[in-house]
């Protein structure tokens, strides 16, 4: 009987293989259908994060609205002397709209700030002008040396030169200041009698002089991106793009990276400088950019940007606190006196209230009306002084700093949560 296979024996064995097939294919179905729905909560999610980048924002007329730019984008003379223009530019990754149909120029000579937050697709523009990422559609044209605009992305000659610093500049440790520099510059084709000149007068202008023979992974930070900055200019280019160049420095590096940019403009260079910081660039910019989730929400000036907000801010900082049980009736008391001067238009951008209380600053801050600014502020302050003595001492008064209003905006677009006691007219109950 050895060997004798039982009866039904075979067909136990394959109805287990079968069960056992049928469990591996519900769990792999299982997976699939897993992750195809973790994808599509993913896409939902960034779509839901785009429509929050416009909260309030219905359109792009809606955005225009917001600001009213007064002028400069393009005069004749201008039109001329454009050393960049990006057309539509838009770049998907795989479905991902990262860029969107992106158009603005930029002047001979011009410093242009990009500012959004992270991921708002800054990097992603500045690649696509260096050809490390080619547009999905779109057309970039750049300034040739006979003074056309070429396309970028078509085999166009003799345009003029670029130079960019992009991400935090990776170098070999080893290697010293000078031999990096002088390898980007025989790089770049930069002639090469004329080299070891160039490098000396860079690295005076920016105080690495006597570093010049040094390891770079002796070189603080500051000092690497200074670096960095030198070797996107070594070769002299009439363009300059800088990605995020303050990052990770500290402020005096910082006010450096300021002074480098002044520097640069005051050679006649076109600069294009990319950051989530409005603060830490718009002293050097000519014109900002305002950038979010892809889309350019603003080109202009900050002086045109902030005169396109109607509401302006009077800052009035007081010598105590005030305590939250009185702060009801005193903004209802101020509000009431102070009516013939508030702004009845209130940008509903910069404020909802006419005024406000904001405790870590000390301060009221007071939208008023600007059609004859001068003489309501004189009358503000005389009636705070006066007529609040009993409520409140102020020790300064005055009209917000250039680009503090568009800083607001900016937060606001960037929906950076700031802990401000916001109260209606009227005051608390
Ligand atoms: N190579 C890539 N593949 C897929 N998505 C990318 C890639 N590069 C950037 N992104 C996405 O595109 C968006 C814009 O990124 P980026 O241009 O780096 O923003 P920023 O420089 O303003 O911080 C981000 O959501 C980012 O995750
Ligand atoms: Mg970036």
């Amino acid at each position: 009987m050895m060997g004798h296979v039982k009866p039904g024996g075979g067909f136990r064995g394959e109805n287990f293989l079968l069960i056992f097939l049928i469990i591996v294919i519900i769990i792999i179905v299982i997976i699939i259908v897993y992750f195809v729905i973790k994808k599509r909560k993913k896409k939902k999610g960034r779509e839901k994060l785009r429509e929050h980048a416009y909260k309030g924002i219905k359109s792009r007329e809606d955005i225009k609205s917001i600001y009213t730019p007064t002028g400069t984008s393009t005069s004749e003379n201008e039109e001329n002397d454009t050393m960049i223009k990006l057309e539509n530019l838009t770049k998907y990754f795989g479905k991902y709209l990262a860029v969107d149909n992106v158009s603005f120029e930029v002047h001979s000579g011009e410093v242009i700030g990009l500012v959004g937050p992270n991921g708002a697709g800054k990097t992603t523009i500045i690649k696509m002008i260096a050809k490390l990422l080619r547009p999905s559609s779109g057309r970039i044209w750049v300034r040739d040396n006979q003074g056309e605009l070429k396309d970028l992305n078509k085999k166009s000659r003799n345009l003029v030169k670029l130079g960019f610093l992009i991400d935090i500049p990776a170098f070999y440790k080893d290697m010293t200041a000078y031999q990096i520099l002088k390898y980007s510059a025989l790089l770049q084709r930069y002639p090469r009698e004329k080299i070891n000149d160039r490098i000396d007068e860079l690295l005076k202008i920016f105080d690495l002089i006597d570093w010049k023979h040094e390891k770079v992974k002796t070189f603080s930070k500051g000092m690497t991106q200074k670096l960095g900055m030198i070797q996107s200019i070594i070769h002299d280019p009439e363009i300059i793009i800088l990605d995020e160049p303050q990052t990770g420095l500290d402020p005096l590096a910082r006010i450096d990276i300021r002074r480098m940019i002044k520097e640069f403009q005051r050679n006649g260079k076109t600069i294009f400088v990319a950051s989530h910081m409005l603060a830490e660039i718009s002293e050097v910019c000519d014109k900002i950019a305002l950038i979010n989730f892809g889309v350019i929400i603003a080109f202009d000036t900050i002086d045109n940007l902030e005169r396109g907000l109607r509401t302006s801010g009077l800052n009035c900082k007081l010598l105590d606190p005030i305590s939250p049980d009185q702060l009801g009736s005193i903004i209802k008391k101020l509000t009431e006196r102070l009516e013939p001067y508030l702004d009845k238009d209130l940008d509903l951008f910069v404020s909802k209230i006419p005024i406000k209380y904001i405790p870590q600053e000390r301060s009221f801050k007071i939208f008023y009306d600007t059609t004859d600014s001068k003489q309501t502020r004189a009358e503000i302050l005389k009636i705070l002084v006066k007529e609040f003595e009993s409520d409140f001492t102020v020790v300064s008064f005055s009209k917000p700093k250039k680009g503090s209003q568009l800083e607001q905006i900016y937060s606001k677009l960037i929906a950076e949560d700031k802990v401000e006691i916001e109260l209606t007219k009227g005051g608390v109950n």
